[in-house]
């Protein structure tokens, strides 16, 4: 089996858009009248969700109407609040075909599907002509990726010049073995963790000028304690992670909580420009 249809598997769960609009319907609000703001909780599948997003866009110069590209868009959460906050026009492109059918379903339901659309297929071979979108953002996604230089350059290509692009990965701080499962892999298989300088040096050979990059090791660690907090006390909320992660979610999410507190991963976030 090649490493992305690995990839793929490990995130496809089958009857995913059922179970979210069962919860949907658990937490009491009406799965015909949703916002993008009621999905939050599950449609943000990464360390810091809606805060994590909210804080990438303020770094990002976006205004109503850009082109955005969201690589690795996973079922769309991010996409959707870059449409629904900013007015921005979203395309995201994700490996795994049951993420982007229920990434379609939630935008119609939401009623995002004027400005936000999604491809399935690699970020590695996008099916865009080059220089078609002003910014672009990649979220929890590098982990699967080995060919880190490979997927750069295919950014850069569809990116215009003077476009900025945003990372934002949990990456190597120090040495020190990673213990699976993490939610993104359950083996070492299909995880490609790099460290940051991996990364810079990729985005610049790649064509790409570094603006900032940001640790982001404190409110990784605060947001993920707070999660098991919840789980802990009164068990998974109905709507929530779990339901993307499967039966691994406790485990998955005390891993990545110790290696983060050991210091061997870290998120962090990178902003580049297209040069
Ligand atoms: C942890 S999820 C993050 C999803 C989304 N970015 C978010 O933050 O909600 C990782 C996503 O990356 C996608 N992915 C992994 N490798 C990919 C590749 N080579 N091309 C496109 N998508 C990929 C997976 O299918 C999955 O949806």
């Amino acid at each position: 089996m090649s490493t992305e249809a690995a990839v793929a598997g490990h995130y496809g769960r089958g009857r995913l858009e059922e179970s979210i609009l069962a919860a949907v319907a658990r937490e009491g609000k009406d799965p015909e009248k949703l916002t993008a703001g009621d999905l939050a909780s599950v449609d943000e599948f990464h360390v810091g969700g809606i805060e994590a997003t909210q804080e990438l866009a303020k770094h990002m110069e976006l205004r109503a109407g850009l082109r955005v590209l969201d690589v690795g868009s996973g079922i769309g959460g991010p996409a959707r609040y870059f449409a629904a906050e900013h007015g921005c026009r979203v395309t995201g492109i994700d490996l795994t075909e049951e993420f982007v059918r229920v990434a379609r379903s939630l935008t119609m339901r939401t009623k995002l599907d004027g400005l936000v659309e999604f491809r399935q297929g690699s970020a590695l071979e996008m099916p865009f002509e080059g220089e078609s979108f002003d910014r672009a953002y990649m979220i929890h996604v590098g982990m699967n990726i080995a060919d880190k230089a490979g997927i750069f350059r295919e950014v850069r290509r569809v990116l215009k010049a003077g476009g900025l692009f945003t990372v934002f990965d949990i990456m190597r701080a120090k040495d020190g073995e990673i213990q699976y499962p993490v939610p993104w892999a359950l083996s070492e298989e299909t995880s490609f963790v790099g460290t940051a300088r991996d990364y810079r040096d990729a985005l610049q050979k790649a064509g790409f000028q570094i603006a900032q990059e940001r640790g982001r090791a404190p409110f990784g660690i605060a947001f993920t304690e707070r999660v098991i907090a919840r789980m802990t006390q009164g068990g998974p909320p109905a709507l929530g992670l779990h339901l993307l992660m499967g039966e691994k979610t406790p485990m998955m999410i005390r891993n990545i909580l110790a290696m983060m507190k050991e210091g061997v991963l870290e998120p962090v976030e990178i902003y580049a420009r297209a040069v």
